[in-house]
């Protein structure tokens, strides 16, 4: 299939990549949080080519993309709380769980009865809702286990060829998905964090309750609220450990694999006993969390094509704020492996 890569300033494109999406074509774009792979949400048919086109299981539900919060009601059903969230947070990266309607298929949904709303702020991707004139269901634009895509470079390395186009927009804001929350007896119930964080939503008067699968492997047969949330995700083919312990304990350690051709260390550009060797890639200053975000999916491409590159090993990040979304990306990445540094015992 030949792919079309339009300009997010193309208006021209804009209607007619919502018009792909309407027939039931595939389009990627630009969100504030990663690229998607949008597909129209009200046909089965344009979502099983969604997960075709990713190599995706059938099992794991797309997050449903509207123009306004209000647009809620036509496929899904909404409470005080999704309204009181969606005026602090949306539009913006959060995608609230509710109740499906009828109009929207268990082909979308992974055969669940719910339904993920995101709104997203980003101008092209609000533009081309409004082009599509469709909800627009929209998993990451990846390969299925990859890393997500923040550049429309990424998509075209990963989907080129196998959808109808991709609306090149510039580097993804945040560079993270979308924080996903239910509600759950009163509270919060957090599937995934994301730039909207735990402490932002507690700010507005809600107790969050973390599920399990953000920090911790499930175990054998333990099924997580978020399907996607069980899949080995956002992973570089090489081997990632994350190493936990005070910071001095951490960087002696990760020394240790100075100068190895088949090893990559990630660090801070604060680490100066780190930067100096030749295998360590900075990804920013420690302390600005915002750009290790941003920064993470792409590195973890960059080190992907690296080939030489069999293992990988960074810190256990600070988990507060946007931290903890960096901390279940890794993480996850990681599959869990993390070791901590013997001093730290
Ligand atoms: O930022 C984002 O959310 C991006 C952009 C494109 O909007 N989308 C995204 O979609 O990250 P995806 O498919 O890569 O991740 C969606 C996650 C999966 O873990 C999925 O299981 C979960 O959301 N999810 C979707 N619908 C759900 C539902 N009804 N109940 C529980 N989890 C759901
Ligand atoms: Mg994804």
């Amino acid at each position: 299939m030949e792919t079309l890569i339009i300009s997010s300033e193309d208006e021209q494109g804009i209607s007619l990549a919502g018009e792909i999406i309407r027939k039931g074509g595939l389009v990627a774009f630009p969100t504030e949080t990663v690229y998607g792979l949008g597909a129209n949400a009200l046909m089965s048919d344009a979502a099983k080519k969604v997960y075709e086109a990713k190599g995706r299981p059938s099992d794991n539900p797309l997050i449903v993309h509207l123009a306004d919060p209000e647009d809620a009601e036509k496929y899904a059903v909404t409470s005080p709380v999704y309204y009181k969230l969606a005026e602090a947070f949306m539009p913006g990266p959060l995608t609230f769980i509710l109740p499906k309607k009828d109009v929207i298929p268990y082909g979308v949904t992974g055969g669940l009865s719910t339904v993920g709303i995101r709104i997203p702020s980003n101008n092209t991707a609000n533009a081309l809702i409004r082009a599509a004139g469709v909800p627009i269901a929209a998993p990451s634009a990846n390969l299925s286990g990859k890393p997500s895509t923040t550049t429309a470079a990424h998509v075209i390395a990963d989907l080129y060829g196998s959808i109808d186009a991709i609306i090149d927009g510039g580097e993804a804001e945040i560079g993270l998905e979308s924080t996903i929350i239910t509600e759950d007896h009163g509270k919060i119930r957090m599937l995934r964090p994301g730039a909207v964080t735990k402490e932002m939503i507690e700010a507005h008067g809600f107790e969050v309750i973390l599920d399990k699968a953000v920090t911790e492997k499930l175990d054998a047969g333990e099924k997580p609220l978020a399907p996607g949330m069980k899949y080995r995700h956002y992973a570089p083919s090489a081997e990632v450990t994350l190493i936990d312990g005070n910071t001095d304990n951490v960087n002696r350690y990760l020394a240790g694999f100075g100068g190895r051709d088949d090893t990559a260390i990630i660090c801070y550009s604060d680490d100066t006993e780190l930067t100096e060797f030749e295998n360590s890639f900075v990804i920013g200053a420690r302390a600005d969390k915002e750009n290790t975000a941003h920064r993470l999916f792409s590195l973890l491409r960059e080190l992907d094509t690296r080939k030489e590159i069999k293992y990988i090993y960074s810190s256990v990040p600070d988990t507060t704020d946007i931290g903890l979304a960096i901390f279940n990306r890794l993480v996850k990445a990681a599959g869990y492996r993390i070791i901590k540094t013997e001093q730290d015992n």
